[in-house]
């Protein structure tokens, strides 16, 4: 493929690298082999001799005034199952949200029928929005789980998948047995491993959080991911309530991350969701461990009772992340606004501190990169360096029924600034992964 045009992405946290009159070329394996910018259109012919892709000339794809190239949305947290009731439930804390709306809804995934109509519109539905890979927890039913993979095969998405442990503190009909739990899991990883798309669907060793995980669950699946070497996901220091639950249950002032660590759950493919009330000691440990923290502003504005720092944890590896359905977006663009936003929030109670400000390029740079990093997908995706995949978002400001109005002569930097605080997915015009068109 080659591509001629605006080329912009976050190579580094807090900066934007934006490449105009930018040449970028892929191989056949859809990894990036050239990106070279400034080049005038009267020279476009012979620098695409000179770096010797002149036989996919017939591919070129020249971009308008309007147009960029994005790398694709990285979402860090999101519950597959929630998409159906996302956008309502805003109502009540975590704990009685669970009991109340989540697990009588997750508990309808023991039905295959309805995980596959479920399923084909949420993995399509994200990837309108931009997202190019995601971090899945499913529901805790083996079958459901093996229907999201095969969407996210169909589609073409990049998919790490959990499916759900909860041996205690579930729900009429929506609980499993210690066993159970560990032989669906492993059942679970079999299958993914049997598609044989290591870069593109990894099964993800998925203790839902403490209260809902006994002591001896946490153990075997610590073990399982150890012996698998596989990520592991769950919810970390969310909120208030989960935090006294936790305590409660253990008879003790452990931290969640004193417990995961023993647990031997807290390793460098660990992604643990929310952190709000990790302590300095508890970041100093996951920093320590190579562990990541997939940050979900939205949700945290109606469960965690505070805001993430994201600005003084920055020696921590850091995503972002939907929640669908605690935050009720599907769309990582919201992600990163609530990230700005909160952040904001945040700097007006400390006395305006300004270095708590996160501003919208960082915020790119963890639903890019930091999304990579967290999923140790640093080398393969979440920006355009040499030799990585090309996972990546054509976006039009300008396209028929845009949200964006313009009025005035736009500069690129104020272009993607736009798409970024006022776009969605009426601006996302082609989605690529590993060079493959797959919208
Ligand atoms: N903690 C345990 N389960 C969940 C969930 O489904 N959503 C959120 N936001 N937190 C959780
Ligand atoms: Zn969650």
């Amino acid at each position: 493929m080659l591509i001629y045009g605006t080329v912009v992405h976050t190579p580094k946290r807090g900066t934007i690298s934006i490449h105009t009159n930018a040449l970028l070329a892929t191989n056949e394996e859809g990894r990036i082999v050239a990106l070279k910018d400034n080049i005038p259109e009267d020279k476009l012919d012979s620098t695409i001799d000179t770096l010797q892709v002149g036989h996919q000339r017939q591919s070129l794809l020249k971009l308008s005034a309007t147009q960029f190239i994005l790398p694709g949305l990285i979402d860090t947290h999101i519950h597959a199952p929630q998409i159906t009731y996302t956008g309502t439930a805003t109502d009540i804390p975590l704990m009685d949200w669970l009991q109340k709306y989540t697990f009588p809804s997750e508990r309808q995934f023991e039905d295959p029928a309805w995980a596959r109509k479920v399923y084909d519109v949420l993995v399509r539905r994200l990837l309108c929005n931009g997202t190019t890979t995601a971090l899945y927890f499913a529901s805790i039913h083996l079958e459901a789980s093996k229907i999201l993979a095969d969407s996210a095969l169909k589609h073409g998405q990049r998919a790490f998948i959990g499916k759900v442990c909860m041996d205690q503190n579930g729900a009429e009909g929506y609980i499993e047995t210690t066993e159970q739990s560990i032989e669906d899991t492993k059942a679970f990883i079999a299958y993914c491993q049997s598609k044989q798309r290591p870069q593109h669907l990894v099964p993800v060793i998925t203790p839902r959080f403490l209260p809902t995980c006994s002591p001896a669950l946490l153990e075997q699946l610590g073990a399982l991911a150890r012996q698998h070497d596989l990520p592991i996901q769950s919810h970390i220091s969310e909120s208030l309530d989960e935090v006294a639950f936790v305590h409660a249950l253990y008879g003790n002032e452990d931290t969640d991350t004193e417990i995961f660590d023993r647990m031997g759950l807290l390793t460098q493919r660990s992604v643990m969701a929310h952190g709000v009330h990790l302590s300095p000691n508890d970041v100093d440990t996951m920093v320590a461990r190579g562990s990541a923290v997939a940050v979900c502003p939205l949700s945290n504005v109606y469960f965690a009772n505070g805001v993430f720092p994201v600005q003084p944890y920055q020696k921590l590896k850091m995503g972002l992340g939907t929640d669908v359905a605690g935050g009720y977006s599907p769309s990582m663009l919201q992600s990163i606004r609530h990230c700005a936003v909160a952040s904001r929030y945040l700097a007006t109670q400390k006395d305006h501190d300004p270095s708590l400000v996160v501003d919208w390029m960082t915020a790119l740079y963890m639903a890019t990169l930091g999304g990579a990093e967290a999923l140790g997908l640093q080398d393969e995706v979440g920006s355009f360096e040499l030799n990585k995949s090309l996972d990546a978002l054509l976006v039009d400001i300008a396209t028929d029924n845009s949200p964006i109005d313009l009025l005035d002569d736009i500069t690129p930097m104020d272009m993607v600034e736009k798409f970024i605080n006022l776009g969605d997915d009426r601006n996302i015009i082609s989605v690529w992964i590993s060079g493959e068109r797959k919208l």
